[in-house]
């Protein structure tokens, strides 16, 4: 299939695209590059031997979507382009909307205009909010907590009634749990541009000196050791997971939510004491006071995706950690552009 991929040159977006060149589809990339940089995709080029057309664009810029769509005529679009960062969306909440809802728009009307009917979307588990019961499965009631998560739970409204108004259109929507890892290669992996929000490329960091230690927010949650219980996904399983999700598009119409996870947590003590396996050597460790806004655990029912897309997460901790430390020790300022 031809593939629109936005955000392609993202953390995601470019395992996803080494995953589907894999599998025989033709993909073209639309970036701005706020959060990434093109060297990314020369890396994509070199690891897959393959062509990657990429366009440097805004999502909201409405001319250059259409001549994308005119150009490269896709039969699917992957939607990963947006912002991402829970605390920065509360300072800049217009900016988030702005992308985040505004570009999606875009991108459907872009869609509209060449009669592209089938989308993948990178949504988020933040969109059910303080758990009412766990694993959450996707009948979870939806009730996101930053101005973030009401961005993704806003635009899987959005997409679920265009997939109503139109009904030969699909929007397969993948509510991501906690993505790590990189590429076994090690040529491609997450570079946070700034310090890393995220608990796995925080340790990497603390694990090649970068940083003097690990600050854990909080041991004094209801969990068994006391800090944080997250459901991490390798990242090769969650691009493997657009691929089965491209599949379901092709042969579905309508908008259908799916968790993307393992369906088992860690806690961040547990991360610490793997990613310090896999580096062989200690990650220093303080204390701190819980991060405001965040919830005791999360876990994801991930059946449905089992059933429906066919596919399930083959990656364990180990891989997590040991790729990421690959990645991290490789390259210690990750792509070097900050
Ligand atoms: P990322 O920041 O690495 O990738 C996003 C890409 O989109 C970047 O290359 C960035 O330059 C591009 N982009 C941003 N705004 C753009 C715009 N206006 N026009 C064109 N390109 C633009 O993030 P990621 O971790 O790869 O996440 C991809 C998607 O998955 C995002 O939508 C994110 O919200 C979602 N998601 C991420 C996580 C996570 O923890 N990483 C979890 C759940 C959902
Ligand atoms: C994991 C655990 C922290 C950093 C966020 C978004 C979510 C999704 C993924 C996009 C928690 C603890 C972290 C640190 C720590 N992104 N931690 N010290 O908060 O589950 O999810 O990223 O959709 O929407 O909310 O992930 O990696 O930030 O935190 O102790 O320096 O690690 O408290 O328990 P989170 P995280």
């Amino acid at each position: 299939m031809r593939v629109l991929v936005t955000g392609g040159a993202g953390y995601i977006g470019s395992h996803t695209l080494l995953e589907l060149m894999a599998q025989g589809h033709e993909v073209c990339v639309v970036d701005n590059f706020s959060n990434s940089s093109p060297v990314v995709l020369d890396r994509v080029r070199s690891l897959s031997n393959g062509t990657v057309i990429s366009v440097e664009a805004d999502i909201r810029d409405r001319a250059a979507l259409d001549d994308v769509m005119d150009s490269f005529a896709p039969e699917a679009v992957i939607h990963f382009a947006g912002l991402k960062a829970v605390g920065e969306s509360a300072v800049k909440p217009i900016d988030y909307y702005d992308v985040n809802i505004t570009g999606t728009l875009c991108l459907l009307a872009a869609m509209d205009r060449v009669g592209c009917t089938r989308i993948i979307f990178s949504s988020s588990a933040t969109v059910y909010g303080e758990p009412v019961y766990l694993p959450y499965d996707e009948a979870h009631p939806l009730a996101p907590t930053s101005v973030y998560g009401r961005t993704k739970l806003m635009a899987e409204e959005i997409m679920t009634d265009w997939t109503s108004a139109r009904p030969e259109a699909s929007a397969v929507l993948l509510r991501y749990f906690n993505p790590v890892g990189a590429h076994p290669s090690a040529q491609i992996g997450e570079d946070p541009s700034d310090i890393p929000n995220n608990l796995m490329p925080f340790i990497a960091q603390v694990a090649v000196g970068k940083r003097p230690h690990l600050s854990i927010f909080g041991d004094d949650y209801d969990t068994p050791d006391g800090t944080g219980l997250r459901d991490y996904i390798h990242v090769i399983d969650l691009a493997r997971a657009h691929v089965a999700a491209l599949d379901y598009a092709a042969r579905t119409t309508g908008a259908r939510p799916f968790n993307i996870g393992t369906g088992q947590s860690y806690s961040v003590r547990d991360m610490v004491a793997a990613f310090a396996r896999a580096a062989g050597r200690d990650i220093p460790v303080q204390i701190a006071p819980r991060r405001a806004g965040d919830i005791a655990a999360m876990q994801a029912d991930a059946t449905r995706a089992a059933t429906e897309l066919g596919w399930r997460a083959t990656h364990d901790l180990d891989d997590m950690t040991a790729s990421t430390w690959a990645w991290q020790s490789a390259n210690l300022d990750g792509y070097g552009t900050h």
